[in-house]
């Protein structure tokens, strides 16, 4: 990677993986303004990195992130808060169009469930806690967790996080589809990066077109969603992927995709 970070480490690209893990361990990788702010960044680095394909991100294995850091946001008074650049640093996350692997092992909480969400695909470590306990500083979720959260788990189990404040395990999380597998905690890692392994040798552009319209669905009325993956779908017949992908099943071959 180009340069040192104070709060993540970025890997070396690895058969198309680029994994990023939160370090700030005395502060229970609390997401402060510099960690999302390297984070964002690296992001947007490997967006126009034809090398990188997918992204796996990961905190240690005791806490994935215990959210906002909330001694940098008690300074904040609502003025600080509506011009606080996180929000940019948030929406960059959320517009990565590569996919994003999570592997959580320990605690996700506030912003850091919040990220979890802005996974694709998230892997979790059966120590794995998940939760919204913003509501006991007097708050709310601020970087998509009402949202993103009742249209993932349902209301009642939504409600029941946001207002509570209780914590779910990573079993209750899959049951509820916030997360897709449950592994031993010393796996969780290397299940996401085989997953985003795998993910990296398929084709990048039907990849990003499927990111791109499974997303939407969350935003969109079917018939609008139906009209969008028609015309994802259309696009795709007209990349050289498509043809080697087909041609290879004929010939019964591997395929070998150039992403173009
Ligand atoms: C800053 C944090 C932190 C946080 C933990 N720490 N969470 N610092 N911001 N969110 C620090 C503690 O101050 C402490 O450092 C060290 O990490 C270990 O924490 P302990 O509380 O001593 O550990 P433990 O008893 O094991 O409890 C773990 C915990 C608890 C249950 C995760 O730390 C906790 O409740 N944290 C806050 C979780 C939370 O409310 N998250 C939501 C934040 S609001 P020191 O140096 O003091 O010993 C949010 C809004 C999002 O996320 C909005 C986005 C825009």
């Amino acid at each position: 990677m180009q340069h040192e970070y104070q709060d993540i480490i970025v890997s070396e690209v690895s058969d198309g993986v680029l994994t990023i893990t939160l370090n700030r361990p005395e502060a229970y990788n609390a997401l402060r303004t510099q960690l999302l702010s390297e984070m964002a960044s690296v992001l947007q680095w490997a967006t126009l990195n034809d090398d990188i394909r997918a992204v796996v991100v990961t905190g240690n294995e005791k806490v994935f992130a215990a959210g906002a850091d909330i001694k940098e946001m008690a300074a904040l008074d609502a003025v600080g808060v509506l011009n606080d650049p996180r929000v940019l640093h948030w929406r960059t996350i959320a517009q990565f169009p590569k996919p994003l692997v999570a592997a959580v092992n320990g605690f996700a909480l506030g912003g850091g469930c919040e990220l979890v969400m802005h996974a694709d695909i998230v892997i979790a470590g059966d120590n794995a806690q998940f939760g919204q306990p913003e509501i006991n500083l007097g708050i709310i979720p601020g970087a998509g967790g009402t949202q993103r959260l009742l249209r993932t788990v349902g209301k009642s189990m939504a409600m029941q996080l946001v207002l509570s404040g209780e914590f779910i395990s990573a079993a209750q999380a899959r049951d509820f589809g916030l997360i897709s597998e449950v592994t031993i905690p010393e796996r969780s890692l290397e299940r996401a990066t085989e997953l985003a392994r795998k993910i990296a040798t398929k084709p990048p552009i039907a990849v990003r077109q499927a990111k791109e319209v499974l997303l939407k669905a969350y935003e969109t009325t079917l018939d609008s969603g139906l009209s969008l993956e028609r015309k994802a779908f259309t696009l795709l017949a007209a990349t050289e992927d498509r043809n080697e992908g087909i041609a290879a099943f004929m010939e019964k071959r591997k395929p070998n995709f150039t992403g173009k």
